[in-house]
Parts: C-alpha cells; structure tokens; sequence
C-alpha cells in the first residue's frame, strides 16, 4: 500500500525539494504552503495540495482530517516549515520572538499533536523535524533563531523515547547552509530590526549574507537534506539526528569546546570585523 507524507513550507527550497523527492520515491505526497499557488507546480507533478499557514490551528486540523479521509493514513510528517529571526538579542522585540515561536516550534508541535493519534492507532509513523546546526550550537547574531531550534531538539529528543512504544519513530534533520531563499527572509527580519549602535561589529557580520548561511562557502543543495529526510522516513530503524553537510558537522563539533573557550573565539572574531571595517 502507498504511504502517504504530510510536508509544510513547500513553496521552495527544502520542502519543495523533498515534496519532489518523496514523488519520484513513489509515496503519496501531501504538499502545503501558505499560498497553494506556491505549490501549484507540485499539483501538476502529482502532489496533493494544501493551503496550511502552521500558525493556524484550524488550517492544521482541516488538513490533516482530509489526508484521514482520503488515505486513512499519515505515514510520515515533515516538519519544515520556518525561517531566521536573526539580530543581537536585545534588538529583537519580543512579538518577533514570538513569531519566530510560532512558526518553528509550536507549529511543528500542533501538526505532531493532529498526527500522532493517527500514528498511535496504526503503531506505525515517523515524524522528522527540521532542525539546523543552530539548534545545537549558539552563536551570536542568532540567539532566537537558536532558541527556537534549540526548543525543536529538547521536544524531539523527549518525544522519541515516549512514542517509541507505539512504532513511531522521530527524526532531527540538522543542516548546516543550504542553498534556499532563507537568507532572503533572513535578511528581511534584520533588515526590519530598529537598530541600536551597540552592536555595529555583529552587525556587519549580520549583513554579510554569506555569513550566515544560505548559498555561501559549505553550502548544499536543497536535494541533498530531501533525500536525507526521505532516507530517515524509508527506515525501519532511523537515527535520532542527521547533520546534513560537511559545515555542519564540523560545527557541531564546537558543542565540545568549553563555552569560556567559545566566547573568547567570538570575541576575537569581533574585535578583528571591528579592525578590517
Ligand atoms: N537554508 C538554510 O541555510 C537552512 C539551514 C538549516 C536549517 N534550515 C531550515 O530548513 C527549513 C526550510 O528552510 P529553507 O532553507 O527551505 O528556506 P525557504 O526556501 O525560505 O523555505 C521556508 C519555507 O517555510 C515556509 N513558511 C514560513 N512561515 C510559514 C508558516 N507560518 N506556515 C507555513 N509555512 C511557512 C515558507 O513559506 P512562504 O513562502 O509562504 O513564506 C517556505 O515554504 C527551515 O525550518 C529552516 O530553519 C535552513
């Protein structure tokens, strides 16, 4: 029997990618996005489409409920859905961080509470949140990009062993920079942020596109994350996370320097930005 994967944010990048992925891999794909126009190349390619904005509950329910009646089955969920609020911490007012919340953590957490009883019922499903080297390291300029994606580990990570009993499976996708209209967005919300003049040193890293990710040095292509996430959900018995590209597992290893050590490090590298600029 076709199994059946539910995608947000498929409008471009990696939820387009994957949509594309899972396709050609033979499943039956539930492709959203905000705006279903942004899918309609999807539908074309024998996606099924949705409109679902993932701060919208009601968007969240109705969707799932017509998956259940059309295929009685959600065999996978892909959380990926989400973008960078990036900016010092002090400049980013709080209904930004709010926002940010909204979109990478409690709409990933509301699509996991639809699914899940229908995963339970069946004893089978596997849920893959996209996460990023962000939520396992911090650094400065991205603190609420980082607690967001930080609070997406610590759900996923105490999710794993309570579901496990029932057959399902939960999955951290981790990439480092990956070649998407992210830092656009990214962009945008620095660009939005009334700056204060205390962080004219962060800023000019911040303005550095290339700095902070996208399709800079390292980068990899929205593929290569979809066929990770296909990969985890084709598996019986699939990992807990996936570093995707060789930036994020080099990165990932800066978890083990002592944070006195990483802070010198970021403070060094400031201090040079200040010089050169
Ligand atoms: N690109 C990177 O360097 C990178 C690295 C690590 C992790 N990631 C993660 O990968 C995921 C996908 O990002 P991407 O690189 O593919 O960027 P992208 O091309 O900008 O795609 C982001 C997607 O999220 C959607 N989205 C935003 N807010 C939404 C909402 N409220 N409801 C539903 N959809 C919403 C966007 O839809 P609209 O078009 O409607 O805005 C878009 O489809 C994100 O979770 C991101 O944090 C990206």
């Amino acid at each position: 029997m076709t199994e059946t994967v539910l995608i947000t944010g498929c409008s471009s990048g990696i939820g387009q990618e994957t949509a594309r992925a899972f396709l050609q891999d033979g499943w039956e794909v539930y492709a959203t996005a905000r705006n279903p126009a942004d899918v309609e190349s999807l539908g074309e390619a024998g996606a099924n489409i949705a409109s679902l904005d993932v701060t919208d509950g009601d968007d969240v329910e109705r969707v799932v409920e017509r998956i259940i009646d059309e295929e009685g089955r959600v065999d996978c969920l892909v959380n990926n859905a989400g973008y960078a609020q990036l900016g010092p911490v002090e400049d980013v007012p709080v209904e930004s961080v709010e926002d940010q919340f909204a979109v990478n953590v409690f709409g990933p957490h509301r699509l996991t509470r639809e699914v899940l009883p229908h995963m339970r019922e069946r004893r089978t499903g596997t849920i893959v949140n996209v996460s990023s080297v962000a939520g396992r390291l911090a650094t400065p300029g991205m603190g609420i990009y980082n607690g967001s994606k930080f609070a997406v580990e610590g759900i996923s990570d105490a999710l794993r062993p309570e579901v496990s009993e029932f057959g399902i499976d939960v999955v951290l996708v981790e990439p480092g920079p990956v070649d998407t209209a992210f830092v656009e967005r990214a962009n945008d919300e620095i660009d939005g942020l009334e700056r204060s003049d205390a962080y004219d040193s962060l800023y000019s890293i911040l303005d550095d596109s290339e700095a902070i990710g996208g399709g800079g040095p390292g980068a990899v292509q929205p593929r290569e994350v979809a066929e990770t996430i296909l990969d985890a959900a084709n598996l019986t018995d699939p990992a807990d996370r996936y570093p995707v590209g060789q930036v994020a597992k080099v990165a990932m290893l800066g978890r083990f320097v002592p944070a006195r050590l990483r802070d010198k490090f970021y403070r060094l590298a400031f201090s040079l930005v200040t010089k050169v600029s």
